[in-house]
């Protein structure tokens, strides 16, 4: 069974909308697609069902997917040598370069020879014209054979652009339109680059909180000072420093509350915000790197579920964040 409710797709309006999950009855956003009679999607833009309609009721071909030229790799100086990490640069499309651009934005990556069950999603985050900036973690399957195709071969397949990288209530046009503060730990400090060209370039502030995490570096200190980005460097703390981020918080100067790390990092921020709200403060809004497991980030196959949703094309509300402390 199809969730009964729709939820605002990542993809409505783009070139990749209506997507085969339309064909199938299964699209997430429009619930007359789903075989129902009515419409609950609240969508003020394209209409799906009409767009699908007079598409001949077909699925628009979907991401295209390139073979990439690197064009840098650089190893990250990790402390610990027991796992490899890279920055990588790469060559692709200006078409796909541009859409890079938004808050949440990623690719899939894999070897050139290798089947599309080694599609690897990683996040851009930066674009230059004409190619991409990334930073990859080589530590199980999928990343080793990915780390093996950049030393040896110099080229990935690259399919993209997604967006559903950057999860929850938030819309990525609002967040320029007050102070957001980030915190953001070990390779997820990889989405945050993105999230903040975008506030920056409308004229938003962020601060970002990083912590080095089990990768043991904070990575992105140089882009966010060009981007003439606030950022602090927390140190390990036993407390994971939630009195710190607590303090800054309540200090009551945001409207945005960021949280780039892992599920566990996400549920803590949750429940602090739980707490500062209880104390009667007003909490920001929530948003969340997505931590999910993502194999085709397109609504097939499943691994992203998070509440019978998925977390590949859907944009989760509160009803469903609340599944994350579950
Ligand atoms: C939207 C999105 C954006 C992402 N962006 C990035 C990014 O920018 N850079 C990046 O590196 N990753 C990123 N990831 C995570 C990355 O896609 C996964 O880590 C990758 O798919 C794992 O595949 P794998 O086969 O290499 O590892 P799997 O075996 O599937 O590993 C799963 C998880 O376990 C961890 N793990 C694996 N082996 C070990 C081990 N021996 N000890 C401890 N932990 C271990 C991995 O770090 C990973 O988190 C992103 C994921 C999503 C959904
Ligand atoms: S990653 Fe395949 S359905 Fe979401």
């Amino acid at each position: 069974m199809p969730p009964t409710k729709s939820l605002p797709c990542f993809d409505a309006g783009s070139d990749y909308c209506p997507c085969v999950l339309a064909e199938l009855g299964r699209c997430i956003a429009c619930s007359m697609l789903r075989g129902n009679d009515t419409c609950d999607c609240g969508w003020s833009g394209l209409c799906v069902y009409d767009e699908f309609l007079s598409a001949g009721k077909q699925a628009k071909p979907g991401r295209e997917q390139i073979t990439a030229q690197v064009t840098a790799l650089t190893l990250l100086e990790r402390p610990r040598d027991d796992y490899k990490a890279y920055l990588v640069e790469m060559a692709v499309p200006s078409n796909m370069a541009a859409w890079c651009t938004l808050p949440g934005s990623f690719v899939l990556l894999r070897p050139e020879a290798a089947r599309e069950m080694f599609n690897v999603p990683i996040s851009v985050m930066e674009v230059s014209e004409g190619g991409i900036k990334v930073a990859v973690e080589c530590r199980g399957p999928k990343t080793t054979a990915l780390e093996r195709a950049l030393l040896q071969h110099k080229k990935v397949v690259v399919t993209g652009p997604f967006w559903s990288g950057l999860q929850g209530p938030v819309h990525p046009s609002t967040l320029a339109q007050g102070n957001t503060l980030v915190v953001a730990k070990g390779m997820a400090q990889a989405a945050v680059p993105s999230i903040a060209g975008y506030i920056r370039c409308r004229g938003g502030n962020l601060k970002v909180l990083a912590g080095p995490g089990t990768l043991g570096l904070v990575f992105i200190g140089d882009i966010l000072t060009r981007l003439n980005v606030e950022y602090e460097i927390m140190p390990r703390a036993d407390d994971r420093n939630l009195g710190r981020i607590s303090d800054e918080i309540s200090t009551g100067r945001y409207r945005f509350l960021i949280s780039a790390g892992s599920k566990s990092q996400h549920q803590a921020l949750l429940n602090l915000l739980d707490t500062v709200s209880a104390a009667g403060m007003q909490v920001p809004r929530f948003a969340w790197v997505s931590h999910l497991t993502m194999a085709c980030a397109e609504g097939i196959c499943g691994s992203c579920l998070l509440a019978g949703f998925r977390g590949c094309k859907a944009r989760f509300d509160e009803s469903v964040q609340v599944h994350l402390l579950g």
